[in-house]
Protein backbone atom coordinates (compact mmCIF):
# COMPACT_ATOMS: atom_id res chain seq x y z
CA UNK A 1 0.00 0.00 0.00
CA UNK A 2 3.19 2.64 -0.09
CA UNK A 3 2.04 4.54 -3.24
CA UNK A 4 -1.49 4.28 -2.03
CA UNK A 5 -2.59 8.17 -1.59
CA UNK A 6 -5.40 9.23 0.60
CA UNK A 7 -6.44 13.08 -0.02
CA UNK A 8 -7.75 14.22 3.61
CA UNK A 9 -9.64 17.66 2.86
CA UNK A 10 -8.41 19.35 6.21
CA UNK A 11 -6.67 18.46 9.23
CA UNK A 12 -8.90 15.65 11.11
CA UNK A 13 -7.94 14.40 14.39
CA UNK A 14 -4.83 12.47 15.15
CA UNK A 15 -6.34 8.71 15.42
CA UNK A 16 -7.42 8.81 11.85
CA UNK A 17 -4.32 10.08 10.61
CA UNK A 18 -2.17 7.65 12.77
CA UNK A 19 -4.32 4.66 11.70
CA UNK A 20 -3.62 5.72 7.70
CA UNK A 21 0.35 6.33 7.98
CA UNK A 22 1.01 3.44 10.43
CA UNK A 23 -0.95 1.51 7.01
CA UNK A 24 1.41 3.27 5.21
CA UNK A 25 -0.62 4.83 3.23
CA UNK A 26 0.75 8.64 1.16
CA UNK A 27 -1.01 11.40 3.11
CA UNK A 28 -2.27 14.56 1.21
CA UNK A 29 -3.85 16.93 4.16
CA UNK A 30 -4.92 20.26 2.36
CA UNK A 31 -5.83 22.59 5.11
CA UNK A 32 -3.86 22.09 8.06
CA UNK A 33 -5.42 25.13 9.76
CA UNK A 34 -8.23 24.47 11.89
CA UNK A 35 -10.45 27.32 10.11
CA UNK A 36 -9.21 27.36 6.33
CA UNK A 37 -11.41 25.97 4.32
CA UNK A 38 -10.57 24.17 0.98
CA UNK A 39 -10.75 26.43 -1.99
CA UNK A 40 -12.40 24.68 -5.05
CA UNK A 41 -9.23 24.40 -6.95
CA UNK A 42 -7.71 22.60 -3.93
CA UNK A 43 -10.30 20.10 -3.62
CA UNK A 44 -10.08 19.32 -7.52
CA UNK A 45 -6.28 18.94 -7.84
CA UNK A 46 -6.49 16.55 -4.67
CA UNK A 47 -9.09 14.10 -5.99
CA UNK A 48 -7.08 13.96 -9.01
CA UNK A 49 -3.88 13.07 -7.92
CA UNK A 50 -5.37 10.50 -5.25
CA UNK A 51 -6.74 7.07 -4.92
CA UNK A 52 -9.51 8.05 -1.73
CA UNK A 53 -11.08 10.94 -0.98
CA UNK A 54 -11.67 11.88 2.70
CA UNK A 55 -14.01 15.07 3.49
CA UNK A 56 -15.75 16.86 5.79
CA UNK A 57 -19.34 17.82 5.54
CA UNK A 58 -17.82 20.86 4.46
CA UNK A 59 -17.23 20.11 1.38
CA UNK A 60 -19.91 19.63 -1.95
CA UNK A 61 -18.95 16.38 -3.61
CA UNK A 62 -20.78 16.82 -6.53
CA UNK A 63 -20.43 15.44 -9.98
CA UNK A 64 -17.45 17.67 -11.31
CA UNK A 65 -15.64 16.00 -8.29
CA UNK A 66 -16.75 12.89 -8.39
CA UNK A 67 -15.41 12.92 -12.09
CA UNK A 68 -12.34 14.35 -11.90
CA UNK A 69 -10.35 10.95 -11.27
CA UNK A 70 -11.62 7.76 -12.81
CA UNK A 71 -9.22 6.45 -10.67
CA UNK A 72 -10.99 7.22 -7.27
CA UNK A 73 -11.71 3.98 -5.45
CA UNK A 74 -13.82 5.93 -2.79
CA UNK A 75 -14.93 8.62 -0.69
CA UNK A 76 -14.72 8.17 3.45
CA UNK A 77 -16.03 11.07 4.88
CA UNK A 78 -15.55 11.75 8.61
CA UNK A 79 -19.15 12.75 9.59
CA UNK A 80 -22.40 10.26 10.15
CA UNK A 81 -24.11 12.80 7.67
CA UNK A 82 -23.90 12.84 4.02
CA UNK A 83 -26.20 15.34 2.16
CA UNK A 84 -22.87 17.35 0.77
CA UNK A 85 -22.07 14.05 -1.32
CA UNK A 86 -24.08 13.28 -4.62
CA UNK A 87 -24.03 9.82 -3.56
CA UNK A 88 -25.97 8.57 -6.81
CA UNK A 89 -23.43 10.02 -8.98
CA UNK A 90 -20.74 8.64 -6.90
CA UNK A 91 -22.77 5.31 -7.06
CA UNK A 92 -23.47 5.99 -11.19
CA UNK A 93 -19.53 6.59 -11.47
CA UNK A 94 -18.81 3.34 -9.72
CA UNK A 95 -17.65 5.03 -6.26
CA UNK A 96 -18.18 3.55 -2.85
CA UNK A 97 -19.36 6.54 -0.21
CA UNK A 98 -19.07 5.74 3.56
CA UNK A 99 -19.47 7.53 6.30
CA UNK A 100 -19.33 7.44 10.54
CA UNK A 101 -22.36 6.75 12.07
CA UNK A 102 -23.19 4.92 15.43
CA UNK A 103 -19.75 6.48 17.44
CA UNK A 104 -21.75 10.14 17.62
CA UNK A 105 -24.74 8.87 18.77
CA UNK A 106 -24.36 9.46 22.78
CA UNK A 107 -22.70 12.61 22.61
CA UNK A 108 -24.79 14.39 19.89
CA UNK A 109 -27.90 13.42 22.46
CA UNK A 110 -25.90 14.90 25.57
CA UNK A 111 -25.48 18.13 23.74
CA UNK A 112 -29.21 18.26 22.42
CA UNK A 113 -29.94 18.34 26.03
CA UNK A 114 -27.48 20.83 26.64
CA UNK A 115 -29.12 22.74 24.35
CA UNK A 116 -32.15 22.45 25.39
CA UNK A 117 -31.62 22.97 29.20
CA UNK A 118 -29.30 25.96 27.87
CA UNK A 119 -32.52 27.70 26.06
CA UNK A 120 -35.16 26.68 28.79
CA UNK A 121 -33.28 28.14 31.49
CA UNK A 122 -31.71 30.97 29.98
CA UNK A 123 -27.89 29.69 30.45
CA UNK A 124 -26.08 31.29 28.05
CA UNK A 125 -27.54 35.08 28.20
CA UNK A 126 -27.51 34.51 32.06
CA UNK A 127 -24.14 33.62 31.86
CA UNK A 128 -23.18 36.84 29.52
CA UNK A 129 -25.06 39.07 32.46
CA UNK A 130 -22.15 37.77 34.87
CA UNK A 131 -19.27 38.12 33.04
CA UNK A 132 -20.10 41.66 31.80
CA UNK A 133 -20.56 42.70 35.16
CA UNK A 134 -24.09 43.37 35.40
CA UNK A 135 -25.37 41.25 38.42
CA UNK A 136 -25.96 43.66 41.03
CA UNK A 137 -28.53 42.23 43.49
CA UNK A 138 -30.53 38.90 43.39
CA UNK A 139 -33.88 39.37 41.82
CA UNK A 140 -36.96 37.23 41.89
CA UNK A 141 -37.39 38.18 38.02
CA UNK A 142 -33.84 37.72 36.92
CA UNK A 143 -34.00 35.31 33.79
CA UNK A 144 -36.94 33.31 34.67
CA UNK A 145 -37.23 30.17 31.92
CA UNK A 146 -39.34 27.05 31.25
CA UNK A 147 -39.13 24.07 33.27
CA UNK A 148 -37.96 21.20 31.68
CA UNK A 149 -39.17 18.84 34.51
CA UNK A 150 -42.38 18.68 36.30
CA UNK A 151 -41.17 22.23 38.35
CA UNK A 152 -43.51 23.50 40.57
CA UNK A 153 -46.82 23.39 38.53
CA UNK A 154 -46.16 19.23 39.14
CA UNK A 155 -47.31 19.58 35.46
CA UNK A 156 -45.16 16.24 33.15
CA UNK A 157 -43.59 18.27 30.33
CA UNK A 158 -44.20 16.40 26.81
CA UNK A 159 -40.81 16.09 24.41
CA UNK A 160 -41.06 15.94 20.92
CA UNK A 161 -38.60 13.98 19.19
CA UNK A 162 -38.98 14.05 15.30
CA UNK A 163 -36.65 11.58 13.66
CA UNK A 164 -36.27 8.00 15.64
CA UNK A 165 -33.05 6.70 14.99
CA UNK A 166 -30.00 6.47 16.95
CA UNK A 167 -29.99 10.04 17.99
CA UNK A 168 -33.40 10.52 18.67
CA UNK A 169 -33.75 7.19 20.57
CA UNK A 170 -30.68 8.48 22.89
CA UNK A 171 -32.46 11.67 23.31
CA UNK A 172 -35.60 9.83 24.37
CA UNK A 173 -33.27 7.83 26.64
CA UNK A 174 -32.10 11.10 28.63
CA UNK A 175 -35.54 12.22 29.20
CA UNK A 176 -36.55 9.75 31.70
CA UNK A 177 -35.01 11.51 34.55
CA UNK A 178 -37.35 14.62 33.97
CA UNK A 179 -40.88 12.79 33.93
CA UNK A 180 -41.39 13.60 30.48
CA UNK A 181 -44.12 12.23 28.19
CA UNK A 182 -42.41 11.66 24.70
CA UNK A 183 -43.62 11.89 21.41
CA UNK A 184 -41.87 10.94 18.44
CA UNK A 185 -42.20 11.26 14.32
CA UNK A 186 -40.28 9.31 12.34
CA UNK A 187 -41.61 7.79 9.20
CA UNK A 188 -38.45 5.43 8.73
CA UNK A 189 -38.39 4.23 11.84
CA UNK A 190 -42.22 3.74 12.66
CA UNK A 191 -41.38 0.26 14.15
CA UNK A 192 -38.17 1.55 16.71
CA UNK A 193 -41.03 4.03 18.00
CA UNK A 194 -43.89 1.39 18.00
CA UNK A 195 -41.37 -1.04 19.92
CA UNK A 196 -40.13 1.07 22.51
CA UNK A 197 -42.39 1.72 25.84
CA UNK A 198 -41.10 5.19 26.52
CA UNK A 199 -42.55 7.17 23.46
CA UNK A 200 -46.04 7.41 21.62
CA UNK A 201 -46.13 7.66 17.89
CA UNK A 202 -47.42 10.62 16.83
CA UNK A 203 -48.09 12.46 13.32
CA UNK A 204 -45.91 15.71 13.07
CA UNK A 205 -49.06 18.08 13.22
CA UNK A 206 -50.26 16.65 16.38
CA UNK A 207 -46.20 16.45 17.83
CA UNK A 208 -46.18 20.00 17.32
CA UNK A 209 -48.79 20.99 18.74
CA UNK A 210 -48.48 19.24 21.98
CA UNK A 211 -44.95 19.39 22.66
CA UNK A 212 -43.12 21.55 25.33
CA UNK A 213 -39.54 20.94 23.53
CA UNK A 214 -39.26 19.43 19.84
CA UNK A 215 -35.96 18.22 18.63
CA UNK A 216 -34.94 17.44 15.42
CA UNK A 217 -32.42 14.29 14.79
CA UNK A 218 -33.91 13.71 11.06
CA UNK A 219 -30.93 13.72 8.00
CA UNK A 220 -31.26 16.49 5.00
CA UNK A 221 -33.06 14.67 2.54
CA UNK A 222 -35.37 16.58 -0.67
CA UNK A 223 -38.15 14.71 2.37
CA UNK A 224 -36.82 16.98 5.06
CA UNK A 225 -35.80 20.12 3.48
CA UNK A 226 -38.00 23.03 5.71
CA UNK A 227 -39.76 20.21 7.18
CA UNK A 228 -40.34 22.60 9.91
CA UNK A 229 -41.30 25.71 8.38
CA UNK A 230 -43.36 28.80 9.02
CA UNK A 231 -47.18 26.57 8.93
CA UNK A 232 -45.01 24.30 11.62
CA UNK A 233 -44.12 26.79 13.55
CA UNK A 234 -47.21 28.29 14.15
CA UNK A 235 -48.41 25.42 15.47
CA UNK A 236 -46.44 25.08 18.39
CA UNK A 237 -47.14 26.26 21.45
CA UNK A 238 -46.44 30.04 22.42
CA UNK A 239 -44.26 28.36 25.59
CA UNK A 240 -42.54 25.54 23.85
CA UNK A 241 -39.18 25.45 22.00
CA UNK A 242 -37.34 24.10 19.58
CA UNK A 243 -33.91 22.52 19.17
CA UNK A 244 -32.06 21.49 15.88
CA UNK A 245 -28.93 19.04 16.42
CA UNK A 246 -29.56 17.63 12.42
CA UNK A 247 -29.19 19.64 9.72
CA UNK A 248 -29.40 23.74 9.08
CA UNK A 249 -32.16 23.40 6.29
CA UNK A 250 -34.76 21.02 7.99
CA UNK A 251 -35.93 24.43 9.62
CA UNK A 252 -37.16 27.35 7.47
CA UNK A 253 -34.58 29.58 9.22
CA UNK A 254 -35.97 32.66 8.06
CA UNK A 255 -39.47 31.91 9.07
CA UNK A 256 -37.61 30.94 12.59
CA UNK A 257 -36.61 34.70 13.38
CA UNK A 258 -39.72 35.90 12.73
CA UNK A 259 -41.57 33.20 14.85
CA UNK A 260 -38.94 34.02 17.50
CA UNK A 261 -39.35 37.87 17.26
CA UNK A 262 -42.98 37.74 17.72
CA UNK A 263 -43.04 35.03 20.07
CA UNK A 264 -45.09 32.28 17.95
CA UNK A 265 -42.34 30.18 20.04
CA UNK A 266 -40.67 30.90 23.68
CA UNK A 267 -37.65 30.26 22.24
CA UNK A 268 -34.67 27.57 19.79
CA UNK A 269 -31.03 26.55 20.72
CA UNK A 270 -29.81 26.01 16.82
CA UNK A 271 -26.32 23.51 16.41
CA UNK A 272 -27.08 23.79 12.57
CA UNK A 273 -27.64 26.70 9.65
CA UNK A 274 -29.10 26.48 6.72
CA UNK A 275 -26.36 27.92 5.07
CA UNK A 276 -23.35 27.30 7.34
CA UNK A 277 -21.76 29.33 8.56
CA UNK A 278 -23.74 32.52 8.00
CA UNK A 279 -27.17 32.98 9.85
CA UNK A 280 -30.39 34.18 8.36
CA UNK A 281 -30.21 38.12 9.09
CA UNK A 282 -31.62 39.20 12.81
CA UNK A 283 -31.25 35.75 14.32
CA UNK A 284 -28.05 36.46 16.54
CA UNK A 285 -29.67 39.32 18.14
CA UNK A 286 -32.41 37.32 19.34
CA UNK A 287 -32.57 36.86 23.18
CA UNK A 288 -34.51 33.98 23.05
CA UNK A 289 -31.99 31.76 20.64
CA UNK A 290 -29.23 29.43 21.66
CA UNK A 291 -26.25 29.03 19.04
CA UNK A 292 -23.84 26.73 18.77
CA UNK A 293 -21.31 25.80 15.80
CA UNK A 294 -22.16 22.37 14.65
CA UNK A 295 -20.00 21.32 17.67
CA UNK A 296 -23.04 18.42 18.74
CA UNK A 297 -20.41 15.67 18.06
CA UNK A 298 -17.55 17.83 19.46
CA UNK A 299 -15.85 15.88 22.15
CA UNK A 300 -12.85 14.39 22.23
CA UNK A 301 -13.16 10.84 22.36
CA UNK A 302 -15.80 11.34 19.79
CA UNK A 303 -14.27 13.22 17.10
CA UNK A 304 -11.20 10.85 17.75
CA UNK A 305 -13.14 7.73 17.25
CA UNK A 306 -14.99 9.16 13.93
CA UNK A 307 -11.59 10.07 12.29
CA UNK A 308 -10.45 6.73 12.92
CA UNK A 309 -13.35 4.96 11.61
CA UNK A 310 -12.98 7.37 8.39
CA UNK A 311 -9.60 6.05 7.87
CA UNK A 312 -10.72 2.67 8.39
CA UNK A 313 -13.27 3.46 5.76
CA UNK A 314 -10.66 4.85 3.48
CA UNK A 315 -8.05 1.83 3.88
CA UNK A 316 -10.87 -0.55 2.90
CA UNK A 317 -11.74 1.23 -0.11
CA UNK A 318 -7.77 1.55 -1.30
CA UNK A 319 -8.10 -2.44 -0.73
CA UNK A 320 -11.14 -2.25 -2.66
CA UNK A 321 -13.16 -4.42 0.21
CA UNK A 322 -16.34 -3.78 1.47
CA UNK A 323 -15.75 -0.81 3.42
CA UNK A 324 -18.27 -1.56 6.94
CA UNK A 325 -19.82 1.54 6.85
CA UNK A 326 -20.67 1.97 3.23
CA UNK A 327 -23.87 4.16 2.22
CA UNK A 328 -24.58 2.86 -1.05
CA UNK A 329 -23.51 -0.62 -1.17
CA UNK A 330 -25.40 -1.73 -4.22
CA UNK A 331 -21.86 0.23 -6.48
CA UNK A 332 -19.61 -3.11 -5.65
CA UNK A 333 -22.50 -4.60 -7.63
CA UNK A 334 -22.28 -2.39 -10.46
CA UNK A 335 -20.23 -2.94 -13.83
CA UNK A 336 -18.56 0.60 -13.21
CA UNK A 337 -17.17 -0.34 -9.59
CA UNK A 338 -15.61 -3.07 -11.57
CA UNK A 339 -14.16 -0.89 -14.26
CA UNK A 340 -13.07 1.59 -11.85
CA UNK A 341 -11.02 -1.00 -9.64
CA UNK A 342 -9.88 -2.98 -12.31
CA UNK A 343 -8.29 0.18 -14.25
CA UNK A 344 -6.17 1.28 -10.55
C1 LIG B 1 -22.23 14.68 11.38
O1 LIG B 1 -21.39 13.81 11.64
O2 LIG B 1 -23.01 14.56 10.44
C2 LIG B 1 -22.30 15.87 12.28
O3 LIG B 1 -23.09 16.87 11.76
C3 LIG B 1 -20.94 16.41 12.61
O4 LIG B 1 -20.36 15.50 13.45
Amino acid sequence: MSESRVFVTRRIPEPGLALLREAGVRLEICQRIEEEGVTREQLLAGVRSCDVLLPLLTEPIDPEVLGANDRLLGVAQMAVGYNNVDVAAATERGIPVSNTPGVLTETTADCTWAMLLAVARRVPQAHNYMVEGRYKLWGPNLFLGGDVGVGASGRRKVLGIVGYGRIGQAVAKRSIGFDMDVLAFDPFNRQAIDADPRVRWAELPELLGKSDFITLHTPLTQGTHHLIGEAELRRMQRTAYLVNAARGPVVDEKALVIALREGWIAGAALDVYEDEPAMAPGLAELPNAVLLPHIASASHDTRGKMAEIAAQNALCHLRRERAPNVVNPEVYDTEAYRRRTARS
